[in-house]
């Protein structure tokens, strides 16, 4: 709990608290620009990936090849399920999660052996130890950056011993931001790779493999930051 709910309430205090809620409510405006703008965009979204193949697939790869046939991964931010959760779905149980409707719609019919949910991956809960791996692809650029450090250390929570993390988004760096993109406004945050690594390694994960790769987007060439970890034995893993 912060030092102001602590005080006596003065009018620091009201600052404060005021700043939190603020805060709160940003974070609540960002998801509904996120949800809003992906069950629009969902299809031009699907329509995105070109000529020339994102690395995407070949960053599942290097995971997938350290997997047991019949290994437990969830996907966060799974948009439609295509193409990373239909090849998972090949060996392996797949559990996604989405905030927006649509891209779970599409998800449940594109793989219909994946048990796919509704919901933000900064709040949805898990057991402890209930995946082998997690993996998240272009998505978590779309989630305050302020929270990222909280969803690492939950996914730490949610791997077994020893389990792997997959992250794909933006090596760019902002600061809440909301723009256009494919038409529709649409939310931005990340903290520029660096900072990424260091979350991630006070989350309790070792790094395995790291790289910027640039990726075309239509008319646009976007870099983005692959990070393979693993989780470090022996850590406590907060959330
Ligand atoms: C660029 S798409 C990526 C979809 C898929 N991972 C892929 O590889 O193509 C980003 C997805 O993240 C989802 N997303 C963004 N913020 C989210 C959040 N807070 N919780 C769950 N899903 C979120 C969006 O709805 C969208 O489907």
């Amino acid at each position: 709990m912060s030092a102001f709910f602590a005080s006596d309430g003065g009018v620091g205090a009201q600052r404060e608290e005021d700043a939190i809620k603020n805060r709160a409510s940003d974070s609540r405006h960002a998801r509904r620009v996120v949800e809003e703008g992906y069950n629009r965009i969902a299809q031009a979204y699907a329509r995105l990936e070109g000529e020339i193949d994102w690395p995407r697939m070949r960053w599942l790869q290097k995971l997938v090849n350290r997997l047991e046939p019949g290994s437990s991964i969830l996907d966060l931010g799974c948009g439609s399920g295509v193409p990373a959760d239909v090849e998972i779905a090949k060996q392996h149980r797949v559990t996604g999660v989405d905030v927006s409707q649509t891209q779970i719609d599409f998800a449940r019919r594109n793989v219909p052996t994946g048990c796919f949910l509704h919901g933000d991956a900064a709040t949805v809960e898990f057991a402890a130890d209930s995946f082998d791996a997690v993996i998240s692809f272009y998505a978590l650029e779309h989630i305050p950056r302020n929270e990222h450090a909280t969803i690492l250390r939950r996914i730490y929570k949610w791997l077994r011993a020893e389990g792997f993390l997959l992250i794909g988004m933006e090596a760019g760096e902002y600061d809440d931001v909301i723009g256009e993109w494919l038409g529709v406004p649409m939310f931005f945050s990340c903290f520029d790779p660096e900072t990424m690594k260091h979350l991630i390694d006070e989350a309790g994960f070792g790094l395995l493999e790291s790289a910027v790769e640039v990726q075309a987007e239509g008319s646009h060439e976007v870099p983005y930051l692959w990070l393979l970890a693993r989780k470090r034995p022996g850590e406590k893993g907060t959330a």
